[in-house]
């Protein structure tokens, strides 16, 4: 089963085809970074536009290069949201007509229920079983989620405030360091030479479930103030010591999902999952009680379409069907 997934939820546009839910068949991405790069942050009207422009092109490239034609494929998936409605509807009007066109069916995607299923992509494991307890933690969103299948994912805790990406993006964004945050963050944070960190809050650590940046992010702006902070290595260390506070609360509040329903499964998605220390921070959280983690690559944790072309599949095969008059759900 070859199913087209397409998503422009936010800054990228990601078109993929995936075979079987598994098989990556070709996909393509095109980042419009260097267009936002000069706001400091996503301008929506900039972003639809360049969804717009770039689109078409690239569902065509897709098509040619997993070597297949329009009635080769199932189904198209797109994703409904959440994300920019401006962005959602050039994606949703693309996916219609062309599955209209070639007489497929469609079906519309939760973005962050695409990125939870994105771990089936993982390299070497096999892939979650369920139930299991998924982290999603991306630019608009941090969530944990009960999965007790592909089609039933339970929120269970969310932030109660910023996302930890809008977290690395504001922090990145007081250091004049770009946009978007997390690499360079991450980048400089490999650049500290080590020593003593900054002992920034771990926000809302306790028996709530819930997620907190804010505070976080307060503190580090007040940090800045408060000390000379020009030095290269000065900000090394804030940039290690603001990742390492991120680290401890999304590892602190996933394993209190896990063991609170007893899973021995977590997975971690989303454009923050990339970042190496997060990962291997939860990687070792999770190896000491007796957890497995999954975590799809690198390449994959960021916005693209093949995770909404699996999860479109999955959901095709069990019969959902989205009507021609499907709307945006920002
Ligand atoms: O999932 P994503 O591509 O888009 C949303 O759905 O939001 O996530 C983008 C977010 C941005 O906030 C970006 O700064 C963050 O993911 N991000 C990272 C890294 N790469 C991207 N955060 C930390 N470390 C990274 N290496
Ligand atoms: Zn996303």
């Amino acid at each position: 089963m070859h199913v087209l997934g397409i998503d422009t939820s936010c800054d990228d546009t990601g078109v993929a085809i995936v075979s079987n839910g598994r098989n990556i068949g070709s996909a393509h991405l095109s980042s419009q970074v260097d267009l936002h790069g000069p706001y400091g942050g996503v301008v929506p009207e900039v972003a639809s536009r360049a969804h717009a422009n770039v689109l078409l092109p690239l569902l065509r490239q897709t098509l040619k290069d997993a070597d297949l034609d329009a009635r080769d494929l199932h189904g198209v998936a797109v994703t409904q949201g959440p994300g920019l409605v401006g962005c959602l509807l050039v994606g949703i009007a693309v996916a219609k007509s062309f599955a209209y066109g070639c007489g497929l069916p469609l079906v519309g995607v939760n973005h962050l229920h695409a990125h939870i299923y994105s771990a089936v992509f993982a390299s070497e494991d096999e892939p979650p079983d369920f139930p299991h307890v998924a982290l999603i933690v991306s630019g608009g969103h941090t969530a944990v989620y009960l999965v007790r299948s592909w089609e039933k994912m339970v929120r269970l805790a969310s932030t109660r405030d910023d996302a930890a990406g809008e977290g690395f993006d504001k922090v990145a964004n007081l250091l004049n360091l770009g946009y978007p945050g997390g690499p360079v963050i991450e980048k400089r944070a490999q650049r500290w030479a080590g020593g003593e960190t900054i002992p920034f809050p771990r926000p809302l650590t306790g028996p709530t479930m819930a997620f907190s940046f804010s505070g976080l992010k307060t503190a580090v702006a007040r940090y800045i103030e408060s000390v000379p902070y020009g030095r290269d290595s000065e900000i090394d260390r804030i940039c290690f010591s603001f990742q390492a506070a991120v680290a401890d609360s999304l590892v602190e509040k996933t394993l209190m999902a896990a063991q609170q329903h007893r899973v021995k499964t977590i997975t971690l998605t989303g454009g923050v999952a990339a970042n190496r220390t997060i990962r291997e921070t939860m990687a070792k959280a999770a190896a000491s009680n007796g957890m497995r983690l999954v975590t799809p690559p690198v390449s994959l944790c960021t916005d693209n379409g093949v995770m909404v072309a699996g999860l479109g599949t999955i959901l095709l095969e069990k019969g959902y069907r989205s009507n021609w008059d499907m709307d945006a759900m920002p």
